[in-house]
């Protein structure tokens, strides 16, 4: 569900934001709801509240591919498609590559995506 909220970010910025709604599954099952800001990606709304199976090194700079995840197959549609770049750096992940997978850094959220399922790998190393 979309939330408007007054918070201030991890990065300092302090503001209203809509929160849209990201549950992330680690490799286990364990599940965990996380509300992330519109605007912010899948990747940042993991690091900012310290979701375990997003390491991403490279801070979002599309140069590590530690930040790989698989969406949830009713999602993917929604999240379109991974670039050239992003398809070529998904070659270097260290788990299975998926037809679902992308890297979380170039998933920004959108209101269209609130409730999305992202599902994390048994390693990203
Ligand atoms: S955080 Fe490095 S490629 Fe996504």
């Amino acid at each position: 569900m979309l939330l408007a909220r007054s918070r201030r970010r991890p990065d300092g910025v302090q503001g209203e934001f809509t929160m849209a709604l990201v549950t992330y599954v680690q490799h286990d099952g364990a599940r965990q709801d996380v509300d992330v800001p519109v605007g912010d990606t899948i990747m940042q709304g993991a690091v900012n509240n310290m979701v375990d199976g997003i390491v991403a090194e490279c801070g979002g700079g599309l140069a590590c591919a530690t930040c790989h995840c698989y969406v949830a197959d009713d999602w993917s549609e929604k999240t379109g498609e991974a670039s050239e770049v992003e398809n070529d750096m998904l070659e270097a992940v260290s788990a299975e590559r998926k037809t679902t997978s992308r890297l979380s850094c170039q998933i920004t959220m959108t209101e269209e995506l609130d409730g999305i399922v992202i599902y994390l790998p048994a390693t990203q190393f």
